[in-house]
């Protein structure tokens, strides 16, 4: 075959998550829709806000004359203000329409963030368990990943990331609130990585950037403020979309912002603009730059996932289930109950339920409900994991 080694490599290493999705299907075919419990992809089950789909209408309605043009490659500067005008708000920090550039969703910004960063073989540091595809992102900017172990309740470990770096060392790449877990990271954790960071710039002598994952930062429960990076580290690059929060995953929108503070940053804002342009997304789509311009305060209802959260936590707990309270996003990362994820998934897959094995993410021996789900599935689901506990010889608690 003529596909490339590391293509054909990256096949055989397939994504857990979407192995799980195909063995649902299969399942969906045998026993009917309703009667299997899908919680294995993080596909957003909330409808967009009304408002956006009249939004839709009104521009299919009354069209603006060259609104399906190209662009310049950093997005509508109409769109990019209003994000300015809420970044700068929200940070205090003079951020302007030039420090944001419209991405193809977190996923496109992620490239173009590690293409405008990386020489071959340089290094980015990533906390486990990780979202697997940071792994071919960096891969694919000619970078090596450098995973670093997280505490047990998944938060950042500071010393362990100082392990991490070393000559070779780029960039920290960190996801909060995080997939699989739906932790945050605290304010003084961050603080304590900014710390890191600004020394071990200074001892390597070269700048280290931070790059923030913040696709689920709207999604955050029981009041739970999230740290502004940019407020602690110069050398920020914020990556989001709103994929999750405005549930627009198939839109394939978002943007990065780019730290005022940081170095060059008119040389280096160029540099993220080219890699735009070069890897071939060109511009975020023009239609999704429009409809989202106007919703930047706006979000899907949050608490539709937190009274999931709160269902799934109690029941999980209740069955004996070991799992880190999440505070954002919308999973959960328990422990198995054996120490063989991918057999444990199996124990619950012959209770028709869906989950990923922890390896898919980097983390053996535990696994990721991805619960973006209607509720009655979530309740139907529940006796089929209670079983599997029982049978697995779990204490309740
Ligand atoms: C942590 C994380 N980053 C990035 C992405 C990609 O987001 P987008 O759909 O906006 O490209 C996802 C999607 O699930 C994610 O979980």
């Amino acid at each position: 075959m003529a596909i490339s080694r590391k293509v054909k490599d990256a096949l055989e290493d397939a994504s857990w998550v979407r192995k799980m999705f195909e063995e649902g299907e299969e399942l969906k075919q045998l026993y009917g829709e309703e009667n299997v419990f899908d919680f294995s992809l993080g596909n957003p089950n909330l409808e967009p806000p009304s408002s956006l789909k009249k939004a839709l209408k009104d521009l299919a309605e009354h069209p603006i004359i060259g609104m399906h043009r190209y662009m310049p490659n950093n997005g509508y500067s109409e769109t990019r203000r209003v994000i300015a005008e809420y970044l700068k708000e929200e940070s205090g920090l003079p951020f302007t329409e030039k420090h944001v550039i419209m991405t193809v969703g977190a996923a496109g910004g992620l490239n173009v963030a590690l293409k405008t960063i990386l020489d071959e073989g340089d290094e980015v540091i990533v906390p486990t368990p990780y979202f697997m595809e940071f792994k071919f992102y960096i891969d694919n900017c000619g970078g090596r990943i450098r995973l670093v172990e997280t505490n047990e309740d998944f938060s950042l470990n500071i010393q362990e990331v100082e392990k991490g770096i070393g000559q070779k060392t780029k960039a920290v790449l960190i996801n909060s609130p995080n997939n699989p877990t739906g932790v945050v990271y605290d304010q003084p954790s961050i603080e304590k990585l900014a710390e890191l960071l600004k020394r071990k710039s200074r001892e390597l002598g070269k700048t280290l950037y931070l790059i923030t994952d913040e696709a689920y930062r709207r999604i955050v429960f029981d009041g739970t403020k999230l740290p502004i990076s940019f407020q602690h580290y110069p050398h920020t690059i914020r990556v989001t979309s709103h994929s999750k929060d405005l549930s627009l995953p198939g839109e394939r929108i978002g943007y990065i912002a780019v730290s005022p503070l940081c170095e060059d940053v008119d040389e280096f804002i160029s540099a993220i603009v080219f890699a735009n342009r070069t890897l071939g997304f060109v511009n975020a789509p023009a239609l999704m730059q429009r409809l989202v311009a106007p919703l930047q305060r706006n979000s899907v209802n949050i608490r539709d996932y937190e009274e999931k959260r709160d269902l799934l936590y109690r029941s999980l707990t209740d069955f004996g289930y070991h799992v880190v309270k999440p505070q954002g996003a919308f999973y959960f990362f328990p422990k198995a109950p054996i120490e063989d994820d991918v057999a444990f998934v199996k124990e619950l897959q012959s209770k028709r339920i869906l989950t990923v094995p922890g390896r898919g993410f980097g983390k053996p021996g535990y696994f990721r409900i991805s619960y973006a789900v209607e509720m009655r599935m979530i309740e139907r689901s529940l006796p089929g994991f209670k079983e599997v506990a029982e049978k697995c010889g779990m204490n309740r608690q």
